[in-house]
């Protein structure tokens, strides 16, 4: 007999560990820097369509799917249609995507444990605003920190997902999800003092359709899938966890307005200080690692601001990989029916071992210098690049055909109505999901390949 599925403990439950799956490295790391990389203005403009239009439509099938079939996504895909269809290949791909998502992002979390240490120790604000760029290559460059960063923040992920569903991170989350906003905002606060504000601001809201390319529109929709934890079966799994009289659609708009808040928040703030000390905007992945101490480094109680913005990041990133984490653990329970301890341990094993490559892509090994040399990029952001925009809108693709073309009517029209307020959205929702999502999902990656 399988045992009853936990669920939350309330809708609020849900949309707080939704929102803290949705809401991290993606938001604060990511969003500003892709941003940067591709000319700011419209590629910010191109993102908010992604979200709203793409976004959304397939977080609002994920949940339900989730719901509707009590599953993690492979089974989820299964017993929603019959046993061995083909739908369960994006499950399947996944899972793979679970795997490979997770061993970088574990990276990156890894430097801001770091940079919480740095802080706490005082040694951060020391390094004044012109050692931050030469602080972060050499913490970059250094396996040896990488990788043991990586499997601190490994165990500590596979720690949380041990405990399974709905416990203590939930009521972490209602105060450090709302400090975290705050903190943002005490950011910008300091942004907002310095005299490249206005430039920086410019850059992230203003027009400048010129910088835009074919690639810029594929990122974009690569990040909106990373940034709301979509295409992947994160929120196929959350929402398996889901009460039957919660709303979807009201908690998928919390979620990507919250979401969004916090990404476009990040940029206002990073994009002043960049411009403020004459940096360029394509800084690449260390952005955020050497902006926020550049500022945090000339003000009063900057050690203990720095150290309270890096392990929020650090507790946000948190929220984010146990949600990745939980995609693997709930596929061998479910599917293998494995215990959850013999579950996560496995998996959280394997991801931290393949893992390693990324740990050391920074540095001269050959999975950085070497592929570098070879194919452009180093393991990090080969896997980064193959995962966003390949990994996550294909699954994206595959949750929205199943959802609207396949999926039978009468389940799917009253997960959607049962416990909702918003029922009139059905129509467009749908509509948004039979045609708008999966049409610009394989123009995107038509032109990706150079097709169109
Ligand atoms: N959304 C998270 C972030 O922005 C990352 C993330 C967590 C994710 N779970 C996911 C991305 C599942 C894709 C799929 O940091």
């Amino acid at each position: 007999m399988a045992e009853q599925r936990a669920h939350w403990g309330s809708k609020l439950g849900f949309v707080l560990a939704a929102a803290g799956s949705a809401v991290g490295l993606g938001n604060i790391w990511k969003f500003p820097y892709v941003t940067g990389r591709n000319g700011g203005g419209a590629f910010v403009l191109i993102y908010l369509a992604c979200v709203a239009l793409v976004g959304l439509p397939v977080m609002v099938a994920e949940i339900l799917l989730g719901r509707a079939s009590q599953k993690s996504p492979v089974g989820a895909f299964r017993d929603l249609s019959r046993p061995r269809s083909p739908w369960v290949f994006f499950g399947l791909l996944g899972v793979a995507g679970s795997f490979l998502l997770l061993s970088y992002y574990s990276v990156v979390a890894g430097w801001a444990l770091h940079y919480s240490w740095l802080s706490l120790s005082g040694a951060l604000v020391a390094q004044g605003p012109n050692g931050m760029q030469p602080l972060f290559q050499q913490v970059y460059e250094s396996p040896l920190l990488n990788l043991s960063y990586h499997l601190l923040f490994m165990g500590l992920t596979i720690l949380v997902v041990l405990g399974g569903v709905a416990k203590g991170l939930e009521r972490w989350s209602r105060i450090l999800m709302p400090a975290l906003f705050v903190m943002m905002l005490i950011l910008l606060g300091r942004a907002f003092m310095l005299d490249g504000f206005g430039r920086g601001f410019e850059f992230v809201f203003g027009l400048h359709t010129e910088q835009l390319t074919g690639r810029g529109v594929l990122e974009a929709l690569g990040q909106a899938f990373f940034s709301l934890s979509l295409g992947m079966g994160a929120m196929i799994t959350y929402g398996s966890y889901l009460r039957r009289e919660d709303d979807i659609m009201s908690a998928a708009i919390t979620i990507s307005v919250l979401d969004t808040l916090i990404a476009l928040l990040a940029a206002v703030v990073l994009f002043p200080i960049l411009f403020s000390y004459g940096m360029e905007p394509a800084q690449g992945p260390g952005l955020v690692f050497i902006t926020i101490p550049i500022a945090l480094s000339q003000m009063p109680a900057g050690s203990f601001l720095a150290s309270v913005f890096f392990l929020l990041l650090v507790f946000a990133a948190l929220t984010s990989s146990i949600s990745m984490l939980e995609v693997a653990t709930s596929y061998f329970i479910d599917e293998r029916s494995w215990s959850r301890a013999k579950a996560t341990l496995v998996s959280g094993g394997a991801i931290a071992a393949i893992g390693i490559p990324a740990a050391l892509a920074g540095g001269p090994g050959f999975f950085g210098a070497g592929m570098t040399a070879l194919v452009g990029a180093n393991w990090f952001d080969t896997v980064d690049y193959l995962v966003s925009n390949w990994f996550l809108p294909l699954g994206g693709l595959g949750i929205s055909l199943f959802t609207a073309w396949r999926l039978d009517d009468a389940i799917r029209h009253d997960h959607f109505l049962s416990g909702s307020k918003l029922a009139f959205f059905y129509r467009a929702w749908l509509a948004l999901l039979r045609l708008v999502v999966p049409f610009a999902i394989v123009l995107v990656l038509l032109h990706a390949v150079g097709v169109i």
